[in-house]
């Protein structure tokens, strides 16, 4: 066979290996059609990457970004997002239609979220649903029909937040849907009475500048809801994930009902891995406000042992998935970060709550990984990143028969590294970069140890950064419609804790 696009002296990685050197990609219409050696004849027109000897992964799945949603008017377009995606090894992202609580139906929140995306992107995308308000019009008739017409496959629903917090009995409605239909269900797990308490404390008191954001929002609401949200999983015998999950007691919970098969799947975020809630006081020369730009829900945590417990996760597997939670908010905008300037004072509880890392997601955890640091120092080795990064998502998302890895038959979506020590692949973070829309990035005077160089989805170089940089095009990323899921972590049919065999069919 005569390939479209030869990848040659990369060294390949899956989710479970590095492959031995000398392995070669054969590309053949956008889909993976060999591996092997010596894929190239001496009379080919294939179009030749030379990997020269650097690092070869699928391309990353960032399931879960915020994308130009209507809560947010600033920030990103899908174009801007997208085109960020590609520029940090990312080739697919799962984004969030949202219906507004005063709704009766889910479907105009899909149809206005199409047309904002469609078109649009540079790389391949596909939704999730957020539900603010249950009736059992949507749980019987639209979720079936979300599933089966546009092939969203995932739910997400919030514990906080007024204008989109479910009831405890709303969460198991929506938990119980998805279960018969085998949606996967994202809990954003925090207590929302906790933390409205402290707010009201905090503002009576006048403390309300962007620091007291990480005050408002303590560990102990993170761990509360993140128990419940196990609870009411196991009650109804229904897989979750928790999203951005940021307090090493909520993971505890996490790990314990996993070690009981429980299918209970975790998320966190670059932010909570490198920064800490010291940021929220940054001042930049007159700029008191400056650190509202770190505002992120939940919040940074206080200690260095915050991050190391959380590190601990991602090394022995507690957590399934490692997503951006993009969520762009220009800062210097009075519809952006600067809205929570009220009359020139700050209010931290009028911030929207976000920051951007759709770009920089692979590049912080691939330096953190063997490839770039020696085995003892290093937080996971190589597999486990591709599993974090785009394997486990394409498994718990419905993509697991075309991305998330390098095999036969397989979209060609692929990011190919620097080679160890190549200076160019040494990157200090700096928003000047970046490819955003955004007008800062958290993670700014952050040094990585390699970037992706090149960045291929179905076949195409969408990102060439030592030639044309950004070499896509807008509207070449497609929609994708999911399978259902499947569950990483765990089973299903497990009895509750204190139910006995067979229990739930008197009501369930
Ligand atoms: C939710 O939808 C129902 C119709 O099914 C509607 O009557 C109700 O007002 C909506 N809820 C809110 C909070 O607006
Ligand atoms: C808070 O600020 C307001 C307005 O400046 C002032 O009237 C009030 O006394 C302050 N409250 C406290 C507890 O400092
Ligand atoms: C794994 O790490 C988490 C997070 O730090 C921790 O809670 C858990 O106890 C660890 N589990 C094991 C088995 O090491």
């Amino acid at each position: 066979m005569d390939f479209d696009t030869v990848i040659i002296n990369g060294l390949i990685v899956t989710a479970s290996e590095i492959l031995p050197e000398g392995l070669q990609i054969g590309i053949k219409d956008g889909k993976i059609a060999s591996i092997g050696r010596k894929l190239l004849r001496s009379d080919s027109s294939a179009r030749v990457i030379d990997a020269a000897g650097g690092y070869v992964t699928p391309g990353g799945i960032d399931s879960h970004v915020h994308i130009a949603q209507d809560n947010s008017p600033t920030g990103d377009t899908w174009e801007t997002a997208t085109r960020s995606a590609v520029a940090g090894g990312t080739t697919t992202v799962l984004a969030f239609a949202s219906q507004k609580r005063h709704e009766e139906s889910v479907l105009p929140a899909v149809k206005a979220y199409h047309e904002k995306a469609n078109g649009q992107a540079h790389c391949d995308y596909g939704f999730h649903l957020i539900v603010s308000n249950v009736t059992t019009d949507i749980l019987n008739n639209e979720l079936p029909a979300v599933l089966s017409s546009e092939g969203i496959t995932s739910v997400k629903l919030y514990m906080t937040y007024e204008p989109l917090k479910l009831t405890d009995k709303d969460l198991l409605h929506v938990m119980l849907a998805c279960r018969k239909l085998g949606m996967t269900t994202m809990i954003h797990a925090e207590n929302s009475d906790m933390i409205s308490l402290v707010i009201e404390g905090l503002e009576r008191n006048n403390r309300t500048e962007p620091f007291y954001h990480a005050i408002a929002r303590p560990r102990i609401a993170e761990d509360e809801a993140s128990y419940r949200a196990i609870s009411l999983a196991e009650l109804v015998d229904a897989p979750i994930l928790i999203v951005h999950m940021s307090s090493e007691k909520a993971v505890q919970h996490v790990r314990d009902a996993q070690t009981r098969l429980l299918p209970i799947h975790a998320e966190t975020c670059p932010h909570y891995l490198f920064l800490l809630s010291d940021e929220l006081r940054s001042c930049h020369g007159h700029d008191q406000f400056h650190g509202a730009r770190n505002i992120c829900a939940p919040p940074l945590r206080h200690s260095i042992s915050d991050l190391e417990a959380l590190w601990r996760g991602i090394a022995n597997g507690s957590f399934t998935v490692w997503s951006s939670d993009h969520a762009p908010h220009t800062y210097d905008h009075p519809l952006g970060k600067k809205i929570g300037l009220v009359n020139g004072i700050p209010r931290f509880s009028k911030v929207p709550n976000g920051v951007p890392g759709l770009e920089t997601r692979l590049p912080l955890l691939f330096s953190q990984t063997t490839a770039c640091l020696p085995s003892d120092k290093a937080r996971l080795s190589l597999p486990q990143f591709v599993q974090l990064t785009a394997a486990n998502a394409a498994k718990l998302y419905g993509l697991a028969d075309r991305k998330g890895a390098i095999t036969i038959g397989f979209d060609a979506d692929i990011t190919i590294w620097y080679p160890q020590g190549d200076p160019k692949g040494q990157v200090e973070i700096q928003q000047k970069h970046l490819h955003h829309g955004v007008d800062f990035t958290p993670f700014e005077g952050i040094k990585v140890q390699n970037w992706p160089r090149y960045t291929i989805l179905r076949g195409e170089v969408v990102w060439d950064r030592d030639s044309a940089g950004i070499a896509g095009t807008k509207g070449f990323g497609q929609y994708l419609k999911r399978n259902k899921g499947q569950i990483v972590v765990g089973r299903l049919g497990q009895t509750a804790e204190g139910m006995s065999e067979g229990e739930r069919d008197f009501w369930m």
